[in-house]
């Protein structure tokens, strides 16, 4: 019989894992059972049941502790944006996207439809959250962040552009996946603390086709909607960008590309280049515009979009 493996699991999740066996390891390193399926986990249970080290769950239940903790990080977020926490509103969304990005392909994406759809609708009722998630500071900018600042910028456009609430969440959809792609590029060179090579630019730049193909694995249609968007995120208007050299560049996908690249200048995204202010970063995307890059009427209801509260 094959043996079953077993992965810790980190505390801030236990919680979640109602309909999951916990296990614990034993001083001589054997699994032993902590908590049967369908008992919550609970802070008395640890203190009355103490145990030493990490908790377990078998392999085989790793893709359902993902929508367990995507569930229950869901609907944190509803209560967050409600009470207007803004601290608590970033750290759940980044907790549902670093759970996902964490098996894209096995079907962790799912949860990041009603994830999108619990912002577009908190943009409605609580403006002020969304728009200014963008504005908190964070030490650790990774995609996960970046990603959550795109989504929350395109709320705001969408907005502001008076599109309806089923694009709005369709475009947010795309902007929290744009980069999903980024999954399977090499840690060293995603991270790398220096000016890239030609070659490691090159494996960077099949981002957003690696993102369309694992899209694609799925059969839901609201995560297949996203996938001209997510593909065309780095093209240009003259036919100058990646992966496809293509000029017909289709609404969100135009979109997208500027709000990215917006907010990737606007933050310390390498250590070598420092972080552009916001004006400085409209006046650089102005710039591209007029050199036929990006998408004169995109962009400039994207600054004013910027600017309306
Ligand atoms: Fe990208
Ligand atoms: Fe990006």
């Amino acid at each position: 019989m094959r043996k079953p493996k077993y992965i810790v699991v980190r505390r801030s999740h236990l919680k979640y894992y109602t309909d999951i066996e916990l296990f614990y390891k034993t001083q001589s390193g054997n699994l032993l059972l902590y908590k049967p399926k369908g008992m919550p986990f609970t802070e008395d249970m640890a203190s009355s049941k103490p145990f030493l080290g990490d908790l377990y769950i078998r392999e085989e239940d790793k893709m359902a502790s993902i929508e367990a903790a995507q569930k229950g990080f869901n609907e944190q977020l509803v209560h967050d944006i409600r009470s207007k926490d803004l601290t608590e509103v970033r750290e759940a969304l980044s907790s549902i996207v670093d759970e996902t990005l964490s098996a894209p392909r096995s079907g962790g994406l799912r949860a990041m439809s009603q994830t999108a759809q619990v912002v577009v609708t908190g943009f409605s009722t609580q403006t002020g959250i969304i728009k200014n998630l963008v504005r908190i500071a964070f030490s650790d900018y990774t995609t996960t962040i970046h990603s959550i600042n795109v989504m929350a910028l395109m709320v705001g456009y969408c907005y502001y552009v008076k599109k309806s609430e089923k694009v709005t969440h369709q475009w947010a959809l795309a902007a929290l996946l744009h980069d999903v792609g980024k999954t399977e590029i090499p840690k060293e060179i995603l991270n790398a603390q220096r000016v890239l090579s030609n070659e490691e630019f090159e494996t960077i730049k099949k981002h957003p086709a690696i993102g369309a193909d694992i899209l694609n694995g799925y059969t839901e249609q609201d995560i297949r909607s996203v996938i001209p968007g997510v593909v065309e995120h780095h093209e240009k208007l003259d036919g100058t960008g990646y992966p496809n050299g293509i000029a017909n560049i289709s609404e969100c996908g135009k979109i997208l590309g500027i709000i990215d690249c917006y907010e990737a200048i606007t933050n310390d995204d390498r250590p070598y280049r420092s972080a552009m202010e916001p004006l400085n970063a409209l006046k650089y995307l102005k710039e591209e515009v007029d050199k036929d890059k990006f998408d004169r009427e995109s962009f400039s209801n994207f600054a004013y979009s910027l600017a309306v509260h």
